[in-house]
Order: structure tokens, then sequence, then C-alpha cells
């Protein structure tokens, strides 16, 4: 059943891919997902990276690895004070993350979305605070994307840890000045179950009722 809600609540992160070729047209669907997404006064200020040379994923690859393992340490520490059974999600969530990142090279595709600020319109540029809004011209198409992903059987992750390295990235993939990478989405028929059934707070956590803190139900 490719029921919209049966999709959105079973698209978890996938991080063991198969290097198995993705057909053209099933590429065509998930490309074409992300470009029906809406941007800010629809100026659809994002491009989208279809990374598939063996020499440009592992760039990619190069430049992932020694940041997952960076953020893995502190990834670790927080682990030790969870209750136990998230504990041992959490445990599993570091091996998964782990062989995406000793492989990520292998998976067929990586999708690597980028933006031009400069044809943002960003509202929230000049508060006193981190900007935000921009993101949201770019992560609607993710989001469709990874969607049209899962519908078509494909495992996938939205990933941001290359952004410490984003020169790096920008130069493998001839990225021009000015524009940022936002997230990289390695692509590929899953090892083992893949997408499933995902832990979330409900709604009545996560909704307020008319208000900032009053309680939804
Ligand atoms: C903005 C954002 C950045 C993320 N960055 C990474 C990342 O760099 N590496 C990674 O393995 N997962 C990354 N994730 C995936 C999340 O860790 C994952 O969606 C979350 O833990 C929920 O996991 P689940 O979908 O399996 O329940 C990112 C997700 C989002 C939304």
């Amino acid at each position: 059943m490719n029921d919209i809600y049966e999709m959105m609540s079973t698209l978890r992160a996938v991080r063991k891919l198969r290097p198995d070729p993705i057909p053209d047209d099933v590429i065509e669907q998930v490309l074409q997902a992300a470009a029906w997404a809406p941007t800010g006064g629809n100026m659809q200020p994002w491009r989208v990276i279809v990374v598939r040379s063996e020499e440009r994923k592992q760039a990619l690859a190069d430049v992932y690895r020694p940041a997952w393992y960076r953020y893995a340490k502190g990834y670790d520490a927080r682990i030790e004070q969870l209750p136990e059974d998230e504990a041992e999600k959490a445990r599993r969530n570091r091996v998964a993350g782990d062989f995406l990142a000793d492989h990520l090279q292998e998976a067929p595709i990586i999708l690597m979305f980028v933006a031009d600020p400069k044809m943002m319109a960003i509202t929230d540029a000049k508060l006193d605070r981190v900007s935000m809004v921009g993101g949201g011209s770019v992560y609607t198409a993710v989001q469709n994307a990874m969607l049209a992903a899962r519908t078509e059987g494909l495992g996938c992750v939205l990933t941001t840890l290359h952004c410490l390295a984003e020169e790096e990235v920008k130069a493998a993939l001839d990225i021009p000045e000015g524009w940022a990478t936002l997230a990289m989405v390695p692509l590929g028929y899953p090892i083992g179950s893949g997408h499933g059934p995902i832990s979330r707070q409900p709604a009545s956590v996560l909704a307020f009722d008319d208000a900032f803190g009053m309680a939804w139900n």
C-alpha cells in the first residue's frame, strides 16, 4: 500500500544501502517529486546534484567519514545518559551510522541539495537569532524526494555532517561561490528491511492549542 500516510510514517533513516544501480525512470520520479516542492515566492532557489561518478562519490565519502566519527564521539557520550531501551536503539543507530560513513561511496547515487541564498527572501535574516527560514525553501524539496524514494522502495537518509567541510564538498562538485550545501541524501536499495516503524513524539506533545504551551488534547 502506497498511501501517503503509510509512506510518511515509515520514512525512517536508512543508512545501509546496496550498491545495485537505480533505474533511470525511478531517479526521474524522485527528482520530479523534489521539483514539485513549494519554495518562498516560488523562486526554487535550490538545485540538486545527482552524484554518480566513482571519483566524486569517493570525494564526498572522504569528507563525510571523519565528520561522522568526530560527531559520533559526542553521540556515544549522550547514549550512556539514556534509559536502556532508548540507549539500545541509539547504539544500533551508531552502528548503522558507522556503516554509512564507511560505505557512502558505494551508494549508487548521492543527492547533494544546494541553494543560492541570493534567490531567497529570508524573512528572519536580520533577527537577533540564528536564521532558519531560508532552509524552508530547500528542505521541502528534500522531503518530497525522500518520500518519493521511499515510495519507490529505495532507502535514504538526510545527512548534513558534510557541512563541517563544506569548502571541500564545493570544490569536489564544482559548486559556485555563494551557493550553500543543505543536504546530502545517499540513495539506494536497502540492505535488510529498510524503511519501517519510526519513533516520534505524538502530536499531543508537539502541537499547542491556540497559544504556546497550551496543551492540545
Ligand atoms: C536536519 C537533519 C540533519 C541530519 N543529519 C544527519 C547526518 O549527518 N548523518 C546521519 O546519519 N543522519 C542524519 N540525520 C538523520 C537523523 O538522525 C534521523 O532522521 C533521526 O535520528 C530519526 O531517525 P529515524 O528516522 O530512523 O527514526 C539528519 C536528519 C535531519 C532532519
